[in-house]
Protein backbone atom coordinates (compact mmCIF):
# COMPACT_ATOMS: atom_id res chain seq x y z
CA UNK A 1 0.00 0.00 0.00
CA UNK A 2 2.60 2.32 1.05
CA UNK A 3 4.89 0.91 -1.74
CA UNK A 4 1.94 2.17 -4.24
CA UNK A 5 1.11 5.57 -2.96
CA UNK A 6 4.66 6.20 -3.56
CA UNK A 7 4.58 5.30 -6.99
CA UNK A 8 1.53 7.02 -7.76
CA UNK A 9 2.62 9.77 -6.31
CA UNK A 10 5.62 9.72 -8.51
CA UNK A 11 3.65 9.36 -11.65
CA UNK A 12 1.66 12.35 -10.88
CA UNK A 13 4.66 14.21 -10.83
CA UNK A 14 5.53 13.09 -14.34
CA UNK A 15 1.93 13.56 -15.24
CA UNK A 16 2.35 17.13 -14.06
CA UNK A 17 5.63 17.99 -15.63
CA UNK A 18 4.06 16.56 -19.10
CA UNK A 19 1.44 19.06 -18.23
CA UNK A 20 2.96 22.40 -17.60
CA UNK A 21 5.96 21.28 -20.48
CA UNK A 22 4.01 20.11 -22.95
CA UNK A 23 4.75 16.91 -24.94
CA UNK A 24 8.27 15.99 -26.34
CA UNK A 25 7.82 15.49 -30.07
CA UNK A 26 7.89 11.60 -30.18
CA UNK A 27 4.60 11.83 -28.16
CA UNK A 28 0.45 11.70 -29.82
CA UNK A 29 0.76 15.27 -30.36
CA UNK A 30 0.79 16.81 -34.20
CA UNK A 31 0.01 20.57 -34.32
CA UNK A 32 0.81 20.34 -37.83
CA UNK A 33 -2.00 18.57 -38.70
CA UNK A 34 -4.36 20.40 -36.35
CA UNK A 35 -3.42 24.24 -36.67
CA UNK A 36 -5.70 25.73 -39.04
CA UNK A 37 -3.88 27.94 -41.42
CA UNK A 38 -4.72 31.84 -39.95
CA UNK A 39 -6.43 32.91 -43.43
CA UNK A 40 -8.22 35.55 -44.43
CA UNK A 41 -11.99 33.90 -44.06
CA UNK A 42 -11.33 32.50 -41.44
CA UNK A 43 -13.58 32.42 -38.02
CA UNK A 44 -12.76 30.81 -34.59
CA UNK A 45 -16.63 29.26 -35.72
CA UNK A 46 -15.15 27.19 -37.72
CA UNK A 47 -13.01 25.71 -35.15
CA UNK A 48 -15.80 25.28 -32.51
CA UNK A 49 -18.58 23.28 -33.42
CA UNK A 50 -22.07 23.28 -31.50
CA UNK A 51 -23.19 19.57 -31.96
CA UNK A 52 -27.07 19.80 -30.76
CA UNK A 53 -27.41 15.57 -29.34
CA UNK A 54 -30.18 13.80 -30.42
CA UNK A 55 -28.93 10.64 -29.79
CA UNK A 56 -27.86 9.08 -26.80
CA UNK A 57 -25.17 7.26 -29.12
CA UNK A 58 -21.80 9.66 -29.73
CA UNK A 59 -21.31 7.68 -33.26
CA UNK A 60 -24.77 8.93 -34.82
CA UNK A 61 -23.98 12.09 -35.84
CA UNK A 62 -25.75 15.03 -33.89
CA UNK A 63 -27.38 18.35 -35.24
CA UNK A 64 -24.95 21.30 -35.88
CA UNK A 65 -26.20 24.13 -34.57
CA UNK A 66 -24.90 27.32 -36.81
CA UNK A 67 -24.50 30.70 -34.50
CA UNK A 68 -26.53 33.36 -36.30
CA UNK A 69 -28.32 31.03 -38.72
CA UNK A 70 -31.64 30.47 -37.19
CA UNK A 71 -32.47 27.75 -39.74
CA UNK A 72 -30.44 25.66 -38.38
CA UNK A 73 -32.19 25.93 -34.83
CA UNK A 74 -35.35 24.42 -36.35
CA UNK A 75 -33.51 21.90 -38.04
CA UNK A 76 -32.13 20.53 -35.12
CA UNK A 77 -35.73 21.10 -33.10
CA UNK A 78 -33.91 23.39 -30.65
CA UNK A 79 -36.62 24.23 -28.19
CA UNK A 80 -36.02 28.32 -26.20
CA UNK A 81 -38.35 27.72 -23.44
CA UNK A 82 -36.58 23.99 -22.43
CA UNK A 83 -33.14 24.04 -20.24
CA UNK A 84 -30.16 24.69 -22.58
CA UNK A 85 -27.38 22.71 -21.16
CA UNK A 86 -23.80 23.38 -23.12
CA UNK A 87 -20.96 19.95 -22.49
CA UNK A 88 -17.52 21.66 -22.35
CA UNK A 89 -14.67 19.32 -22.87
CA UNK A 90 -11.22 20.19 -22.09
CA UNK A 91 -7.36 19.56 -22.66
CA UNK A 92 -7.39 16.34 -25.35
CA UNK A 93 -4.51 14.06 -25.85
CA UNK A 94 -6.38 11.73 -28.33
CA UNK A 95 -7.76 14.59 -30.40
CA UNK A 96 -11.34 12.96 -29.69
CA UNK A 97 -13.75 12.65 -27.08
CA UNK A 98 -12.83 10.64 -24.17
CA UNK A 99 -15.23 8.14 -23.15
CA UNK A 100 -17.28 10.03 -20.00
CA UNK A 101 -18.74 12.53 -22.42
CA UNK A 102 -20.87 9.58 -23.97
CA UNK A 103 -22.18 8.79 -20.27
CA UNK A 104 -22.26 12.25 -19.51
CA UNK A 105 -24.46 13.55 -22.54
CA UNK A 106 -26.85 10.33 -22.17
CA UNK A 107 -27.27 10.79 -18.12
CA UNK A 108 -27.86 14.18 -18.75
CA UNK A 109 -30.40 13.46 -21.82
CA UNK A 110 -32.71 11.14 -19.63
CA UNK A 111 -32.45 13.19 -16.47
CA UNK A 112 -33.84 16.52 -18.83
CA UNK A 113 -35.64 14.69 -21.87
CA UNK A 114 -36.81 17.92 -22.82
CA UNK A 115 -33.40 20.19 -22.84
CA UNK A 116 -31.56 21.18 -25.36
CA UNK A 117 -27.85 19.61 -24.59
CA UNK A 118 -25.28 20.95 -26.58
CA UNK A 119 -21.68 19.41 -27.06
CA UNK A 120 -19.09 22.55 -27.73
CA UNK A 121 -16.40 20.86 -29.57
CA UNK A 122 -13.25 22.58 -29.78
CA UNK A 123 -11.23 19.58 -30.09
CA UNK A 124 -8.80 20.79 -32.46
CA UNK A 125 -7.90 24.04 -30.21
CA UNK A 126 -7.43 21.29 -27.56
CA UNK A 127 -5.46 19.42 -29.05
CA UNK A 128 -2.68 21.21 -28.56
CA UNK A 129 0.69 22.04 -26.15
CA UNK A 130 -1.28 22.28 -23.59
CA UNK A 131 0.13 26.42 -22.91
CA UNK A 132 -1.83 26.56 -26.19
CA UNK A 133 -4.65 25.21 -24.90
CA UNK A 134 -5.00 27.40 -22.19
CA UNK A 135 -4.48 30.04 -24.55
CA UNK A 136 -7.84 29.00 -26.38
CA UNK A 137 -9.81 28.92 -23.73
CA UNK A 138 -10.40 32.98 -23.95
CA UNK A 139 -11.44 32.58 -27.57
CA UNK A 140 -13.94 29.34 -27.00
CA UNK A 141 -15.25 30.83 -24.35
CA UNK A 142 -15.63 34.39 -26.18
CA UNK A 143 -17.36 32.32 -29.17
CA UNK A 144 -19.67 30.31 -26.30
CA UNK A 145 -20.69 34.05 -24.90
CA UNK A 146 -21.43 35.16 -28.89
CA UNK A 147 -23.67 32.00 -29.23
CA UNK A 148 -25.86 32.89 -25.87
CA UNK A 149 -25.83 36.40 -26.96
CA UNK A 150 -27.77 35.70 -30.18
CA UNK A 151 -29.75 33.09 -28.81
CA UNK A 152 -30.90 35.55 -25.72
CA UNK A 153 -31.48 38.47 -27.84
CA UNK A 154 -32.93 36.88 -30.71
CA UNK A 155 -34.70 34.09 -30.26
CA UNK A 156 -35.87 34.98 -26.31
CA UNK A 157 -34.22 32.09 -24.84
CA UNK A 158 -33.69 33.26 -20.90
CA UNK A 159 -30.73 33.63 -19.67
CA UNK A 160 -31.46 31.52 -16.37
CA UNK A 161 -32.18 28.37 -18.44
CA UNK A 162 -28.30 28.02 -19.25
CA UNK A 163 -26.17 25.62 -17.60
CA UNK A 164 -22.61 25.26 -18.91
CA UNK A 165 -20.76 22.15 -17.44
CA UNK A 166 -16.85 22.45 -18.06
CA UNK A 167 -14.66 19.62 -17.49
CA UNK A 168 -10.84 20.44 -16.58
CA UNK A 169 -9.79 23.24 -19.09
CA UNK A 170 -13.54 23.36 -20.72
CA UNK A 171 -14.28 24.47 -17.32
CA UNK A 172 -12.49 27.74 -17.32
CA UNK A 173 -14.00 28.29 -21.29
CA UNK A 174 -17.11 28.29 -19.22
CA UNK A 175 -15.42 30.69 -16.88
CA UNK A 176 -14.83 32.95 -20.26
CA UNK A 177 -18.25 32.50 -21.58
CA UNK A 178 -19.77 33.41 -18.18
CA UNK A 179 -17.86 36.73 -18.12
CA UNK A 180 -18.15 37.87 -21.89
CA UNK A 181 -22.13 37.18 -22.35
CA UNK A 182 -24.62 39.97 -22.02
CA UNK A 183 -26.21 39.54 -18.53
CA UNK A 184 -25.45 36.10 -16.23
CA UNK A 185 -26.25 32.39 -17.01
CA UNK A 186 -27.86 30.41 -14.36
CA UNK A 187 -25.26 28.27 -13.70
CA UNK A 188 -21.90 26.62 -14.16
CA UNK A 189 -20.32 23.95 -12.95
CA UNK A 190 -16.69 23.08 -12.87
CA UNK A 191 -15.50 19.61 -12.92
CA UNK A 192 -12.46 19.17 -11.93
CA UNK A 193 -11.05 22.83 -13.57
CA UNK A 194 -7.79 22.70 -14.57
CA UNK A 195 -5.13 23.79 -12.25
CA UNK A 196 -1.88 24.60 -14.37
CA UNK A 197 -1.97 28.28 -15.16
CA UNK A 198 -4.86 28.81 -13.21
CA UNK A 199 -4.16 28.62 -9.83
CA UNK A 200 -3.70 31.71 -8.20
CA UNK A 201 -3.65 33.80 -10.93
CA UNK A 202 -7.38 36.96 -10.68
CA UNK A 203 -10.60 35.86 -10.83
CA UNK A 204 -10.88 37.23 -14.88
CA UNK A 205 -8.78 34.53 -15.79
CA UNK A 206 -10.23 31.84 -14.63
CA UNK A 207 -13.29 30.19 -13.61
CA UNK A 208 -14.51 32.35 -10.49
CA UNK A 209 -17.74 33.12 -8.69
CA UNK A 210 -19.09 36.16 -10.80
CA UNK A 211 -19.42 34.17 -13.85
CA UNK A 212 -22.85 32.99 -13.38
CA UNK A 213 -25.90 33.09 -10.65
CA UNK A 214 -24.69 29.79 -9.12
CA UNK A 215 -21.15 28.56 -9.49
CA UNK A 216 -20.80 25.16 -8.10
CA UNK A 217 -17.37 23.64 -8.48
CA UNK A 218 -16.12 19.57 -7.78
CA UNK A 219 -12.33 19.11 -6.60
CA UNK A 220 -11.40 15.63 -7.39
CA UNK A 221 -7.22 15.48 -8.02
CA UNK A 222 -5.92 18.60 -6.47
CA UNK A 223 -2.48 16.29 -5.27
CA UNK A 224 0.42 18.30 -5.87
CA UNK A 225 3.77 17.84 -7.14
CA UNK A 226 6.68 19.87 -8.44
CA UNK A 227 4.47 22.87 -7.20
CA UNK A 228 1.15 22.36 -9.10
CA UNK A 229 -1.34 20.27 -9.22
CA UNK A 230 -3.42 19.04 -12.01
CA UNK A 231 -7.18 20.17 -10.56
CA UNK A 232 -7.14 23.65 -9.31
CA UNK A 233 -6.91 23.38 -5.28
CA UNK A 234 -8.35 26.92 -4.29
CA UNK A 235 -12.16 27.18 -3.72
CA UNK A 236 -13.73 29.47 -7.15
CA UNK A 237 -17.02 28.97 -6.81
CA UNK A 238 -19.80 29.71 -5.04
CA UNK A 239 -19.70 25.76 -3.00
CA UNK A 240 -16.49 24.05 -3.82
CA UNK A 241 -16.77 20.42 -2.96
CA UNK A 242 -13.83 18.39 -2.29
CA UNK A 243 -14.94 14.73 -2.22
CA UNK A 244 -12.47 12.34 -0.03
CA UNK A 245 -10.16 15.69 0.60
CA UNK A 246 -10.10 16.38 -2.75
CA UNK A 247 -7.01 14.01 -2.96
CA UNK A 248 -7.15 10.89 -2.70
CA UNK A 249 -10.16 9.36 -4.26
CA UNK A 250 -10.88 5.57 -3.45
CA UNK A 251 -10.81 2.72 -6.40
CA UNK A 252 -7.80 5.07 -8.03
CA UNK A 253 -4.92 3.56 -6.31
CA UNK A 254 -2.33 1.95 -8.76
CA UNK A 255 -3.43 -1.93 -7.91
CA UNK A 256 -7.29 -1.11 -8.50
CA UNK A 257 -6.79 1.00 -12.07
CA UNK A 258 -4.09 -1.53 -13.14
CA UNK A 259 -5.93 -4.70 -12.21
CA UNK A 260 -9.51 -3.44 -13.35
CA UNK A 261 -11.37 -5.38 -15.88
CA UNK A 262 -10.65 -2.64 -18.69
CA UNK A 263 -7.11 -3.35 -17.94
CA UNK A 264 -5.50 0.00 -16.80
CA UNK A 265 -2.32 1.96 -18.13
CA UNK A 266 -0.32 4.83 -16.27
CA UNK A 267 -2.17 7.50 -17.89
CA UNK A 268 -5.25 5.63 -16.71
CA UNK A 269 -4.17 6.23 -12.96
CA UNK A 270 -3.91 9.92 -13.54
CA UNK A 271 -7.32 10.05 -15.33
CA UNK A 272 -9.12 7.94 -12.78
CA UNK A 273 -8.46 11.12 -10.10
CA UNK A 274 -9.42 13.17 -12.38
CA UNK A 275 -12.15 12.35 -14.32
CA UNK A 276 -13.84 11.31 -11.04
CA UNK A 277 -15.47 14.44 -11.02
CA UNK A 278 -17.19 13.54 -14.09
CA UNK A 279 -18.75 10.34 -12.51
CA UNK A 280 -19.37 11.90 -9.62
CA UNK A 281 -21.84 14.24 -11.64
CA UNK A 282 -23.16 11.67 -14.09
CA UNK A 283 -23.69 9.62 -10.48
CA UNK A 284 -26.08 12.56 -9.57
CA UNK A 285 -27.50 13.05 -12.94
CA UNK A 286 -29.31 9.34 -12.73
CA UNK A 287 -29.87 8.50 -9.33
CA UNK A 288 -31.78 11.14 -8.10
CA UNK A 289 -32.89 8.92 -4.73
CA UNK A 290 -30.15 8.19 -3.86
CA UNK A 291 -27.82 11.70 -3.13
CA UNK A 292 -24.81 12.56 -1.97
CA UNK A 293 -24.28 15.25 1.04
CA UNK A 294 -21.33 17.38 1.42
CA UNK A 295 -20.77 19.37 4.65
CA UNK A 296 -18.71 22.92 4.68
CA UNK A 297 -15.65 22.96 6.64
CA UNK A 298 -12.65 24.56 7.22
CA UNK A 299 -10.22 22.35 6.24
CA UNK A 300 -9.75 18.40 5.45
CA UNK A 301 -8.48 17.09 8.48
CA UNK A 302 -11.47 18.62 10.40
CA UNK A 303 -14.03 17.15 8.40
CA UNK A 304 -11.87 13.59 8.83
CA UNK A 305 -12.48 14.41 12.70
CA UNK A 306 -16.05 13.97 11.83
CA UNK A 307 -16.24 17.88 13.59
CA UNK A 308 -18.63 19.28 9.90
CA UNK A 309 -21.64 17.48 9.57
CA UNK A 310 -23.76 20.52 10.11
CA UNK A 311 -26.85 21.34 8.01
CA UNK A 312 -27.72 24.78 9.83
CA UNK A 313 -27.84 27.48 7.85
CA UNK A 314 -26.74 26.13 4.46
CA UNK A 315 -23.81 24.23 5.95
CA UNK A 316 -24.50 20.64 3.38
CA UNK A 317 -25.78 20.72 0.06
CA UNK A 318 -26.02 18.05 -2.08
CA UNK A 319 -23.75 17.12 -4.59
CA UNK A 320 -23.84 17.34 -7.69
CA UNK A 321 -26.23 18.60 -10.49
CA UNK A 322 -28.67 18.64 -7.65
CA UNK A 323 -27.22 21.17 -5.51
CA UNK A 324 -29.21 23.53 -4.19
CA UNK A 325 -28.26 27.00 -5.18
CA UNK A 326 -27.55 29.34 -2.26
CA UNK A 327 -26.43 32.79 -1.51
CA UNK A 328 -23.25 33.71 -2.74
CA UNK A 329 -20.56 32.85 -0.52
CA UNK A 330 -17.39 32.52 -1.44
CA UNK A 331 -14.24 30.44 -0.58
CA UNK A 332 -17.16 27.97 0.77
CA UNK A 333 -15.07 24.58 1.08
CA UNK A 334 -16.91 21.16 1.64
CA UNK A 335 -16.18 17.69 1.99
CA UNK A 336 -18.33 14.08 2.00
CA UNK A 337 -16.50 11.31 1.81
CA UNK A 338 -17.95 8.45 -0.97
CA UNK A 339 -17.76 4.58 -2.22
CA UNK A 340 -15.42 3.53 -4.87
CA UNK A 341 -17.85 2.89 -7.88
CA UNK A 342 -21.36 4.32 -8.34
CA UNK A 343 -23.32 4.77 -6.73
CA UNK A 344 -20.75 6.98 -5.07
CA UNK A 345 -22.57 8.06 -2.09
CA UNK A 346 -22.56 6.70 1.57
CA UNK A 347 -23.67 7.83 5.22
CA UNK A 348 -21.13 9.87 7.30
CA UNK A 349 -21.80 9.62 11.40
CA UNK A 350 -20.05 11.69 13.83
CA UNK A 351 -19.08 9.69 17.05
CA UNK A 352 -18.35 11.07 20.12
CA UNK A 353 -16.78 9.52 22.93
CA UNK A 354 -15.40 9.96 26.54
CA UNK A 355 -12.41 7.53 26.92
CA UNK A 356 -11.45 7.38 30.90
CA UNK A 357 -7.95 6.14 31.45
CA UNK A 358 -8.80 3.19 33.81
CA UNK A 359 -5.15 0.99 34.17
CA UNK A 360 -1.94 1.65 32.77
CA UNK A 361 -2.89 3.69 29.72
CA UNK A 362 -0.72 6.51 29.60
CA UNK A 363 0.79 5.42 26.56
CA UNK A 364 -1.68 3.67 25.14
CA UNK A 365 -2.84 4.31 21.74
CA UNK A 366 -5.45 2.14 21.24
CA UNK A 367 -6.62 1.25 17.89
CA UNK A 368 -10.64 0.85 17.59
CA UNK A 369 -13.10 -0.42 15.43
CA UNK A 370 -16.46 -0.19 15.70
CA UNK A 371 -19.25 -2.33 14.10
CA UNK A 372 -22.78 -0.69 13.51
CA UNK A 373 -25.81 -2.64 13.17
CA UNK A 374 -29.11 -0.96 11.96
CA UNK A 375 -32.61 -1.98 10.79
CA UNK A 376 -31.68 -2.92 7.46
CA UNK A 377 -27.85 -4.10 7.89
CA UNK A 378 -24.94 -4.31 9.68
CA UNK A 379 -21.66 -2.84 8.81
CA UNK A 380 -18.16 -4.03 8.99
CA UNK A 381 -15.76 -3.75 10.83
CA UNK A 382 -14.89 -0.10 10.71
CA UNK A 383 -11.57 1.38 11.72
CA UNK A 384 -11.70 4.37 14.09
CA UNK A 385 -9.54 6.91 12.50
CA UNK A 386 -8.26 9.49 14.99
CA UNK A 387 -5.68 11.54 12.88
CA UNK A 388 -4.08 12.40 16.38
CA UNK A 389 -3.83 10.03 19.60
CA UNK A 390 -6.67 8.60 21.28
CA UNK A 391 -7.49 11.66 24.09
CA UNK A 392 -7.23 9.97 27.15
CA UNK A 393 -9.83 11.50 29.65
CA UNK A 394 -10.88 13.31 27.36
CA UNK A 395 -13.87 13.20 24.65
CA UNK A 396 -12.83 11.81 21.30
CA UNK A 397 -14.75 12.89 18.19
CA UNK A 398 -14.25 10.75 15.32
CA UNK A 399 -15.94 10.26 12.06
CA UNK A 400 -17.41 6.72 10.32
CA UNK A 401 -18.60 6.34 6.54
CA UNK A 402 -20.60 3.21 5.99
CA UNK A 403 -20.95 2.34 1.91
CA UNK A 404 -24.71 0.75 2.60
CA UNK A 405 -27.42 2.67 4.50
CA UNK A 406 -27.81 0.00 7.09
CA UNK A 407 -31.29 1.91 8.07
CA UNK A 408 -31.75 3.06 11.74
CA UNK A 409 -28.92 2.84 13.70
CA UNK A 410 -29.73 0.05 16.48
CA UNK A 411 -26.12 -0.92 17.94
CA UNK A 412 -22.72 -0.28 18.15
CA UNK A 413 -19.95 -2.46 19.29
CA UNK A 414 -16.63 -0.75 20.33
CA UNK A 415 -13.37 -2.82 19.97
CA UNK A 416 -10.00 -2.69 21.00
CA UNK A 417 -7.43 -4.02 18.94
CA UNK A 418 -3.78 -4.01 20.72
CA UNK A 419 -1.61 -1.80 22.70
CA UNK A 420 1.33 -0.12 21.12
CA UNK A 421 2.68 1.68 23.69
CA UNK A 422 6.51 1.52 23.40
CA UNK A 423 6.67 -0.36 19.75
CA UNK A 424 5.88 3.12 17.73
CA UNK A 425 4.39 4.07 14.73
CA UNK A 426 6.59 0.87 12.30
CA UNK A 427 5.07 -1.25 14.94
CA UNK A 428 1.80 0.34 14.72
CA UNK A 429 1.46 -0.44 11.12
CA UNK A 430 2.40 -4.35 10.82
CA UNK A 431 0.88 -5.15 14.49
CA UNK A 432 -2.20 -6.48 12.90
CA UNK A 433 -0.27 -9.95 11.29
CA UNK A 434 1.34 -10.18 14.60
CA UNK A 435 -1.09 -9.15 17.14
CA UNK A 436 -1.67 -13.12 18.18
CA UNK A 437 2.03 -13.72 18.71
CA UNK A 438 1.86 -9.94 20.59
CA UNK A 439 -0.67 -10.38 23.14
CA UNK A 440 0.61 -13.92 23.73
CA UNK A 441 3.63 -12.56 24.70
CA UNK A 442 3.39 -9.45 26.30
CA UNK A 443 0.07 -9.48 28.56
CA UNK A 444 -0.92 -5.82 29.42
CA UNK A 445 -3.03 -4.61 32.07
CA UNK A 446 -4.42 -1.58 30.57
CA UNK A 447 -7.89 -0.19 30.55
CA UNK A 448 -9.97 2.25 29.44
CA UNK A 449 -13.70 3.20 30.30
CA UNK A 450 -16.27 3.96 27.32
CA UNK A 451 -19.61 5.22 29.00
CA UNK A 452 -21.82 6.06 26.21
CA UNK A 453 -21.56 7.30 22.59
CA UNK A 454 -23.08 9.86 21.13
CA UNK A 455 -23.86 9.85 17.30
CA UNK A 456 -25.07 12.14 14.75
CA UNK A 457 -26.03 11.26 11.32
CA UNK A 458 -25.11 13.38 8.76
CA UNK A 459 -27.55 12.61 5.91
CA UNK A 460 -30.59 12.28 8.01
CA UNK A 461 -29.18 15.07 10.95
CA UNK A 462 -30.54 12.68 13.96
CA UNK A 463 -28.97 12.48 17.01
CA UNK A 464 -28.59 9.68 19.64
CA UNK A 465 -26.66 8.33 22.25
CA UNK A 466 -25.74 5.11 23.12
CA UNK A 467 -25.17 3.06 26.51
CA UNK A 468 -23.10 0.27 27.44
CA UNK A 469 -26.02 -2.69 26.96
CA UNK A 470 -24.75 -3.67 30.40
CA UNK A 471 -23.96 -0.86 32.63
CA UNK A 472 -21.84 -2.85 34.39
CA UNK A 473 -19.54 -3.53 31.73
CA UNK A 474 -18.01 -0.15 30.18
CA UNK A 475 -14.47 -1.21 30.90
CA UNK A 476 -12.26 -2.42 28.03
CA UNK A 477 -9.01 -3.54 27.86
CA UNK A 478 -6.93 -4.79 24.41
CA UNK A 479 -8.53 -7.13 22.50
CA UNK A 480 -12.31 -6.55 23.64
CA UNK A 481 -14.77 -5.29 23.14
CA UNK A 482 -18.23 -3.31 24.05
CA UNK A 483 -21.59 -3.13 22.60
CA UNK A 484 -23.66 -0.17 23.23
CA UNK A 485 -27.28 0.49 22.45
CA UNK A 486 -29.81 3.10 22.08
CA UNK A 487 -30.66 4.54 24.97
CA UNK A 488 -31.53 8.15 24.35
CA UNK A 489 -32.72 10.08 21.34
CA UNK A 490 -30.42 13.36 21.12
CA UNK A 491 -27.21 14.20 23.14
CA UNK A 492 -28.39 15.41 26.24
CA UNK A 493 -26.89 13.70 28.68
CA UNK A 494 -29.11 15.07 31.72
CA UNK A 495 -32.29 16.00 30.15
CA UNK A 496 -33.83 16.93 33.61
CA UNK A 497 -30.47 18.61 35.22
CA UNK A 498 -32.84 22.03 35.60
CA UNK A 499 -35.24 19.83 37.98
CA UNK A 500 -32.41 18.27 39.46
CA UNK A 501 -31.57 22.25 40.76
CA UNK A 502 -34.66 23.37 42.21
C1 LIG B 1 -12.49 34.14 -48.83
O1 LIG B 1 -13.80 34.56 -49.20
C2 LIG B 1 -13.89 35.07 -50.52
C3 LIG B 1 -15.32 35.57 -50.74
O2 LIG B 1 -16.18 35.17 -49.74
C4 LIG B 1 -13.51 33.95 -51.50
O3 LIG B 1 -13.54 34.46 -52.82
C5 LIG B 1 -12.11 33.47 -51.20
O4 LIG B 1 -11.78 32.37 -52.03
C6 LIG B 1 -12.00 33.02 -49.74
N1 LIG B 1 -10.65 32.71 -49.43
C7 LIG B 1 -10.30 31.54 -48.80
C8 LIG B 1 -8.85 31.37 -48.51
O5 LIG B 1 -11.12 30.69 -48.49
C1 LIG C 1 -40.28 23.08 -24.95
O1 LIG C 1 -39.89 23.06 -23.58
C2 LIG C 1 -40.93 23.40 -22.71
C3 LIG C 1 -40.32 23.49 -21.33
O2 LIG C 1 -39.54 22.36 -21.03
C4 LIG C 1 -42.03 22.37 -22.81
O3 LIG C 1 -43.09 22.70 -21.93
C5 LIG C 1 -42.53 22.29 -24.24
O4 LIG C 1 -43.45 21.25 -24.37
C6 LIG C 1 -41.36 22.04 -25.20
N1 LIG C 1 -41.83 22.14 -26.55
C7 LIG C 1 -41.63 21.21 -27.44
C8 LIG C 1 -42.12 21.48 -28.82
O5 LIG C 1 -41.03 20.17 -27.16
C1 LIG D 1 -1.81 33.55 -26.92
O1 LIG D 1 -2.23 33.90 -28.20
C2 LIG D 1 -1.94 35.23 -28.59
C3 LIG D 1 -2.48 35.46 -29.95
O2 LIG D 1 -3.69 34.82 -30.16
C4 LIG D 1 -0.44 35.45 -28.55
O3 LIG D 1 -0.16 36.79 -28.81
C5 LIG D 1 0.07 35.07 -27.18
O4 LIG D 1 1.47 35.13 -27.17
C6 LIG D 1 -0.34 33.68 -26.80
N1 LIG D 1 0.08 33.38 -25.47
C7 LIG D 1 0.70 32.26 -25.12
C8 LIG D 1 1.03 32.08 -23.70
O5 LIG D 1 0.96 31.41 -25.96
C1 LIG E 1 -6.83 10.24 33.69
O1 LIG E 1 -7.48 10.23 34.95
C2 LIG E 1 -7.00 9.21 35.85
C3 LIG E 1 -7.85 9.26 37.09
O2 LIG E 1 -9.20 9.34 36.79
C4 LIG E 1 -5.55 9.45 36.19
O3 LIG E 1 -5.08 8.41 37.02
C5 LIG E 1 -4.75 9.48 34.90
O4 LIG E 1 -3.42 9.83 35.16
C6 LIG E 1 -5.33 10.48 33.93
N1 LIG E 1 -4.63 10.31 32.67
C7 LIG E 1 -4.32 11.32 31.86
C8 LIG E 1 -3.55 10.99 30.64
O5 LIG E 1 -4.64 12.46 32.12
C1 LIG F 1 -25.33 -6.21 4.15
O1 LIG F 1 -23.99 -5.74 4.21
C2 LIG F 1 -23.04 -6.61 3.65
C3 LIG F 1 -21.67 -6.01 3.85
O2 LIG F 1 -21.52 -5.55 5.14
C4 LIG F 1 -23.33 -6.80 2.18
O3 LIG F 1 -22.43 -7.70 1.61
C5 LIG F 1 -24.74 -7.29 1.99
O4 LIG F 1 -25.06 -7.35 0.63
C6 LIG F 1 -25.74 -6.38 2.69
N1 LIG F 1 -27.07 -6.92 2.61
C7 LIG F 1 -28.11 -6.17 2.25
C8 LIG F 1 -29.42 -6.85 2.26
O5 LIG F 1 -28.02 -5.00 1.93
Amino acid sequence: MKNNTLLLWSFSLCAVAFFVSGAEENTVFKDEEFKVPHGENETVHDRITYNMRKSLDLDVDGCILVPGEKRSLLDCGFNVTAKTIFIIHGWTMSGMFESWMRKLVAAMMQREPEANVVIVEWLPMAHQLYPDAVNHTHQVGLSVATTINWLQEEQQMPLQNVHLIGYSLGAHVAGYAGTFVRGSVGRITGLDPAGPMFEGVGDEKRLSSDDADFVDVLHTYTREALGVSIGIQQPIGDIDIYPNGGDVQPGCDLTSVLTSAAGGNFMDVMKCEHERAVHLFVDSLISKEHTSFAYQCTDSERFKKGICLSCRKNRCNQMGYNAKKTRKRRNSKMYLKTRADTPFGGIHYQMKMHVFNRKQADNADPTFYVKLYGAHNDSQDLHVDIPNKVGLNLTNTFLVFTEDDIGDLLKIRLSWEGASESFGSFWKNIKKNFWDWKSSSKPTNQMLEVRRIRVKCGETQKKFTFCAQDPSLTEITPGQGITYVKCRDGWEVKPSKKRLHI
